[in-house]
C-alpha cells in the first residue's frame, strides 16, 4: 500500500506491506518555504506538493526496489486539509491507481493521526479515547471502533498547534513554532506568568486558546521590548496553560466514560511537557513516536491497509474535502458489519 499525504505543508509518501509494516518513509517539510511569511500560504503549498510528489514516490520505491506492479493499493489524504494541497496527492494518487488497476482510498487525515501509534503498539480495547492536536484541530474523540468516532470535544476557536505558532511568531521564533516555543519554555519561570487556562470552568470537553493566544500578546505588550528572559517566560507560562487545559479535559473524560486508554496524536503529541504531565492520568496513554506525531505518510498508508482490507474503495471521480467532520466516518461505514483491522 502505497500513502500519500498532502492535507498541509508536508509531503509525506510511504509504503506499507502486510505483515511487515512500513519499509519505506519520507517526508518533505516545506516549512523553510513558508518560514518567511510566518504561516503556510496556500498556493505555494500546493506548487510545492506538485514537484515533489512524483520524483518522492520514485525514490521511496526505489529505496525497497519496489514496482508499481507490487503495489495492491494507493491511499491519499482526502481531506481536511488545504484544498489545492489536497487535490495534488489525490488527483496523482487516483490516476496511478488507475493507471495500475489497483484500488484508491481517500483518507481522513484526523483518522490517520489517531490510527499512527498502533503501527507500533497494540490498539487498547473498545472503547477508547483520542486526544487529536494538530495545527488544524483540536478533538477529544471517543472510540467505539476504528471507523466509528463520537467527537466528546473540540477548540471553539483556533486549534492547540495553531496556538503554538501564533505565539511563537509574537515572540519572534519562526514558523512552525510548537517546538521553538517548547525549546524556548524549557528554561522559562513557570511562576512569572500566570496566564488563563480557557474553558476550565466549562462543563464538557471543548477547548478554546484563542482568549490565551490574547493574553499572551497583551502581557507581552506591557513588557515593551522582550528580553530572552521575558520570552523563555512567557513561552512557559503559554505551554504550561495549553498543557494543563488539555490534560485536565482529557482527565475528566477518562473519568466520565470509564475508558481506560488515551491515544495522543498529531503534531502537539510530540510536546514533551504535555507527555510527561500526562503521564500522571490514570490510564494508558499511547503515543507515536514523535517523527509519526507530525505530518507523514507512513500513517496514510497503514490507514490506508485497513480500509481496503475492509473493503474501502473511493470512486474513479475523487473528490476532497477541505471540510470533513470526523465523525461523519460512521455513516459512511458500509454495514456494522464492515469491521476496520489493523
Ligand atoms: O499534525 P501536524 O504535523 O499538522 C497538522 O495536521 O496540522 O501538526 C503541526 C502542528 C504545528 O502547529 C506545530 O507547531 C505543532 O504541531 N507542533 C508542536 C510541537 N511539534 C509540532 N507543538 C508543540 N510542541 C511541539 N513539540
Ligand atoms: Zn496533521
Amino acid at each position: 500500500m502505497l500513502g500519500i499525504e498532502s492535507s498541509c505543508d508536508e509531503t509525506g509518501i510511504a509504503i506499507y506491506e502486510t505483515g511487515k509494516g512500513i519499509t519505506a518513509d519520507a517526508v518533505f517539510s516545506q516549512a523553510e518555504i513558508h518560514g518567511k511569511y510566518g504561516g503556510v500560504v496556500p498556493e505555494l503549498a500546493s506548487r510545492d506538493h506538485i514537484r515533489k510528489t512524483v520524483p518522492m514516490i520514485r525514490e521511496v520505491m526505489g529505496r525497497i526496489d519496489a514496482t508499481p506492479t507490487d503495489l495492491d493499493g494507493i491511499a491519499y489524504t482526502q481531506g481536511p486539509g488545504l484544498a489545492g494541497a489536497l487535490l495534488v496527492g489525490a488527483g496523482i494518487g487516483r490516476s496511478l491507481a488507475w493507471a495500475l488497476g489497483v484500488p484508491a482510498i481517500g483518507i481522513h487525515h484526523m483518522e490517520a493521526h489517531l490510527l499512527a501509534p498502533l503501527l507500533e503498539i497494540q490498539a487498547p480495547p473498545f472503547p477508547f479515547l483520542a486526544l487529536l492536536v494538530s495545527g488544524g484541530h483540536t478533538l477529544l474523540v471517543r472510540v467505539e471502533t476504528f471507523g466509528a468516532y463520537e467527537i466528546l470535544g473540540q477548540s471553539v476557536d483556533d486549534a492547540a498547534g495553531e496556538a503554538f505558532d501564533k505565539v511563537a511568531k509574537l515572540l519572534d521564533l519562526g514558523y512552525p513554532g510548537g517546538p521553538k516555543v517548547a525549546q524556548m519554555a524549557r528554561n522559562g519561570d513557570s511562576k512569572r506568568f500566570a496566564f488563563p487556562r480557557p474553558m476550565l470552568n466549562h462543563p464538557g470537553y471543548d477547548f478554546s486558546f484563542s482568549g490565551l493566544k490574547t493574553a499572551v500578546m497583551l502581557q507581552a505588550r506591557q513588557l515593551g521590548s522582550l528580553t530572552e528572559r521575558d520570552r523563555e517566560d512567557i513561552a512557559r507560562g503559554f505551554e504550561e496553560a495549553v498543557v494543563e487545559t488539555l490534560v485536565v479535559k482529557c482527565q475528566r473524560a477518562l473519568k466520565a466514560t470509564g475508558c481506560g486508554a488515551l491515544i495522543v496524536s498529531g503534531g502537539v503529541a510530540a510536546n514533551a511537557r504535555l507527555r510527561s504531565t500526562l503521564s500522571s492520568l490514570d490510564a494508558q496513554v499511547i503515543y507515536p513516536p514523535t517523527h509519526l506525531c507530525v505530518d507523514n505518510g507512513a500513517m496514510v498508508a497503514f490507514a490506508g491497509h485497513m480500509r481496503l482490507q475492509a473493503g474501502f474503495r473511493s470512486p474513479l471521480a475523487f473528490r476532497v474535502r477541505s471540510r470533513w467532520p470526523l465523525s461523519q466516518l460512521k455513516e459512511e461505514l458500509p454495514s456494522t458489519e464492515v469491521k476496520l483491522l489493523p
